[in-house]
């Protein structure tokens, strides 16, 4: 068995599309099973900046297979432009595989997501707009289409205006907006069809054939723990599973098939969109590290909240995804802090906590309680191997894993893929 899952530990962009890019070499398969084009995976190869939102990391490397699994949502015109601009940088998307099942954003979910973020004004979620909601509705409500449904021209149709009874209606009647006509809508997804067939096929079987075999497959989680549907800080979530557990369902995997669960987190903390952030700072650091961590979104270019790293949000990750290792990226941008706070627990109404609460409101108004550390304040872009790091670095990492309780087994101090540090991870 040779099954992995890489997870966002906090609030997304703690820069796992570096971390996956970077192991992926030693894997056969790179499996996508949660989100759609809401993710932002920055790439940096051979000199070049990628930046992916659908298609799995693995997409670079001819050997390996990409997956976008069943738990996705996928928007074609979205994933057709994406596999156009790697195309023409020379990355073959021939080996692309998506999932027979993988549900579709459709016109509408867009101009939903965008419309029902309007009407809620001062409590807009903060979505990235990208229809990811609206279309996991429709999942949920049966109303949904999927990959399959593209290539039957008469069941496209069916479903189409079986959908559009309802969503016209909601388009014209409570937002406003223009409707769609059943034609329009199955001419342009046909022809979408056409194009994606040959990528298309039952990836369950896929998968599970090749654990057998011994190969390794690797699942790429996108967005955090904390921005969950059913564990993060509701409703300020996405609309999917980004935890270990969505890797099985989103894949059609069993959960004994895993070997190791790696938790991607940043060496502090950001967050977009709205929500609680106990650990905020809306002072001169906050906007330090978000300058120098360059904390703009990779899908939409919304400048990221920031703070200091929250070890009971980490510690949470680790019992929600069952992490057996953490990655801790950025390191290199805490070198412009003379000291470095870490959050060990919170306070709320005389109450301790040393995890996330479990009421709402308690975590809303959770007041952090800080632990202060020396900062190193040298450039540490450099260090290869973890005797390398400044003593001070390597005394943070060692309180995080001790706030943890798993081993931090990578460190990245740069952007590129060779900075990073590799101390306990398995190589083929
Ligand atoms: P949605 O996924 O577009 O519905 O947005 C819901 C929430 O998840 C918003 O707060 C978004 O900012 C956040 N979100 C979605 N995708 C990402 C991501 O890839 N990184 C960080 N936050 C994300």
């Amino acid at each position: 068995m040779a099954g992995f899952i890489i997870v966002g530990a906090q609030w997304g962009d703690e820069g796992k599309g570096k971390i996956t890019d970077m192991l992926c070499e030693d894997f056969d398969y790179v499996v996508r099973f949660q989100g759609g084009n809401n993710a932002g995976h920055t790439v940096v190869f051979e000199g070049r900046t990628l930046k992916l939102h659908l298609i799995p990391s693995g997409i670079m490397y001819p050997d390996i297979v990409p997956v976008i699994g069943n738990g996705c949502v996928v928007d074609p015109p979205v994933l057709l432009s994406e596999m156009d601009m790697l195309e023409k940088q020379n990355i073959s998307c021939e080996r692309l595989v998506i999932s027979t099942n993988t549900h579709l954003i459709m016109p509408w979910h867009r101009d939903l997501d965008g419309a029902s973020e309007h009407r809620l004004g001062a409590n807009e979620i903060g979505t990235t707009r990208r229809g990811i909601g609206p279309a996991y509705q429709d999942k949920a409500s049966r109303l949904g289409l999927r990959m399959q449904d593209l290539f039957d021209r008469s069941i496209l149709r069916e479903k189409i205006a079986s959908a559009l009874e309802e969503k016209n209606d909601l388009l014209t009647k409570v937002y406003g907006l223009a409707p769609y006509t059943v034609d329009e809508v199955a001419d342009e997804y046909l022809a979408y069809g056409e194009r994606l067939r040959s990528h298309v096929t039952e990836i369950s079987p896929l998968l599970n054939v090749a654990l057998d075999r011994g190969d390794w497959v690797l699942f790429e989680g996108a967005q955090g723990t904390l921005l969950d549907i059913d564990h993060g800080t509701y409703p300020f979530v996405t609309s999917s599973n980004p935890t270990a557990g969505g890797a099985c369902v989103g894949a059609g995997v069993g959960p004994t098939r895993m070997d190791r669960v790696l938790g991607i987190a940043k060496a502090y903390l950001t967050r977009v969109g709205s929500g609680p952030f106990p650990t905020e700072l809306s002072d001169e650091t906050g906007a330090r590290l978000i300058e120098v961590g360059g904390e703009y979104g990779t899908t939409t270019g919304r400048q990221r909240r920031a703070g200091w790293y929250d070890a009971p949000v980490v510690k949470y990750a680790v019992e929600v995804n069952g992490l057996t290792d953490l990655a801790i990226t950025k390191l290199d941008v805490l070198s412009c802090c003379e000291t470095i706070k870490v959050c060990v627990a919170y306070e709320h109404r005389g109450k301790r906590y040393t995890t996330v609460p479990g009421h709402q409101s308690a975590f809303h108004h959770a007041a952090p309680i800080y632990e202060e550390l020396p900062g190193w304040k040298v450039d540490i872009s450099g260090c290869r191997r973890f005797e390398d790091l400044p003593a001070e670095a390597r005394d943070y990492l060692g309180y995080l894993e001790e706030l943890a309780g798993v081993p931090v087994s990578i460190i990245a101090v740069g952007p590129s893929r060779e900075q990073t540090i590799l101390r306990d991870w398995p190589q083929r």
